[in-house]
């Protein structure tokens, strides 16, 4: 059986396995576009053998309609629109409803949701006092977390299947009350007082008033900031079956309800691997930057086998050509740079440089390893005034739309099932006990 997306030839609708002299014939699963699949539910029960694949880079774990990726060639789409489209042309809150809905709203859809966000935006009084306890220099990513599974205490949930669930409900709390919950977190972070979310203001706008405006000072907003947030947080919105959503998937598998699920999705989100990048991307170049360091010598670094040092907002299990997300951050990078009037950003020199460096390099060419969405995310964030710790929180408030299609897709999935994987054993062998008084 060979990959759809690279062969002509009609693709048989079985595969065979041969194993110790038995043939086992594998269904063919079909998609709409992309990677076909071979179904191995029955391959345990018909030859006593499980599947390994760590990582589950071969795996497909479900069916999906949200996302389509084609990490050959750079593309993403949402419901059949293309990212550069979706980047262009909506504001984030149209690319959510999309995502959940799975089509994009009209005016009248989307004035509605708008109003549904607004009178979701505010924080039950009782969880405020939860900021007050958090240590000074607490990271984001673990208030945001612990904050949204704390909603799940306060506010109802998703019980039944979404056709029986008006989207007013969990969905808009969670979309608006995660933005409140940011914004905060930042506040409290800073010592100031909270500013709580206007229902004059579109989403965006309010985000960026939470966290820059304060009883004494009102913060004008630039509309060049607000489309480039409203961009950044589309390019992140979903990724089909990436760490943080599989997780998602997986906590909701067991019927976890949809808040306890997304903050596990937001502590996979945090590690520097995955979406935690955005703030070592930072760190990297600063670190260059403040230590002399040339760039060919990082580069050097990342491709020492003996170094653990990787180049941060380089490569992706995906991609195998330049993520069409980075491209579009890049060019939004300098013009809001541009227009900010900031000039010369000496992190986004080197950040340029090391690109080139590292796209001029044998080993990122052989690996094919390019820039992902991570890598000038966290310098456009800066220009806004958005410090580094805040970068992953970023990433989480556009990655929420994606986790919740996906928890709801899962629950509503006739073929779901509890995820519950097998091993392969390779432990002691069963000995004999030894009580305590006998042990060496
Ligand atoms: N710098 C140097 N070498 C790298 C890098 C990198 N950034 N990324 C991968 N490689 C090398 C690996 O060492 C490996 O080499 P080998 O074949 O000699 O062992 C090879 O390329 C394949 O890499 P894997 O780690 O096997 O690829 P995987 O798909 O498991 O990991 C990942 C993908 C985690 C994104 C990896 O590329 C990485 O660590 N990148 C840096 C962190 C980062 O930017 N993460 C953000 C990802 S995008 C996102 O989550 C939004």
């Amino acid at each position: 059986m060979q990959n759809g997306s690279q062969t002509e030839q009609p693709i048989p609708v079985t595969a065979e396995l041969q194993y110790d002299g038995r043939t086992v014939t594998l269904p063919r699963i079909d998609p709409s576009m992309g990677d076909h699949g071979i179904g191995i539910s029955r391959l345990r029960s018909e030859t006593g053998m499980v599947s390994y694949d760590p990582g589950l880079a071969n795996t497909a774990s479900c069916r999906s309609a949200i996302t389509y990726l084609d990490g050959e060639n750079g593309v993403l789409m949402h419901h059949g629109y293309a990212i550069e489209d979706l980047a262009q042309h909506c504001v984030f809150l149209e690319v959510a409803l999309l995502l959940i809905t799975g089509t994009l709203p009209n005016r009248e859809e989307r004035s509605q949701f708008t109003r549904l966000m607004n009178k979701n935006s505010m924080l039950h009084e009782g969880m405020i006092q939860f900021f007050d306890n958090y240590p000074e220099n607490s990271h984001p990513m673990a208030i945001l977390s612990a904050m949204v599974v704390s909603l799940s205490s306060f506010y109802p949930e998703i019980a039944g299947p979404i056709s029986e669930v008006p989207l007013d409900e969990t969905v808009t709390n969670l979309l608006s009350k995660m933005r409140t919950i940011a914004a905060f977190s930042y506040k409290k972070s800073i010592g100031e007082p909270f500013v709580y979310p206007s229902h004059k203001l579109r989403y965006c706008e309010n985000f960026l008033n939470m966290m820059f405006s304060s009883p004494v000072a009102d913060y004008q907003i630039d509309p060049v900031v607000e489309t480039t947030l409203n961009r950044f947080l589309i390019l992140h919105a979903d990724h089909e079956q990436n760490a943080s959503t599989t997780v998602v998937r997986g906590v909701g598998s067991s019927g976890t309800n949809l808040y306890a699920s997304i903050a596990a999705g937001i502590s996979s989100l945090w590690g520097t691997l995955h979406g935690g990048a955005n703030q070592a991307v930072i760190e990297m170049l600063e670190d260059i930057r403040n230590s002399g360091k040339r760039v060919k010598q990082i580069v050097e670094q990342a491709k020492d086998r003996s170094n653990p040092f990787r180049l941060m907002g380089f490569g992706h299990r995906v991609y195998k050509t330049y993520d069409p997300r980075a491209r579009i951050a890049k060019q939004s990078c300098r013009e809001l740079l541009d227009h900010l009037g900031i000039g010369r950003d000496p992190l986004l020199d080197i950040a340029v440089e090391l690109e080139e460096a590292a796209l001029a390099d044998d080993y990122f060419l052989e690996k094919k390893l390019y820039p992902n969405v991570d890598f000038y995310t966290g310098i456009t964030y800066r220009a806004m005034g958005i410090p580094t710790n805040m970068f992953t929180v970023m990433f989480a408030l556009g990655r929420l739309p994606g986790w919740i299609a996906h928890w709801l897709e899962m629950r509503n999935d006739p073929e779901q099932r509890i995820v519950r994987p097998r091993q392969i054993y390779v432990g002691q062998k069963p000995r004999a006990f030894v009580p305590v008084q006998e042990r060496g």
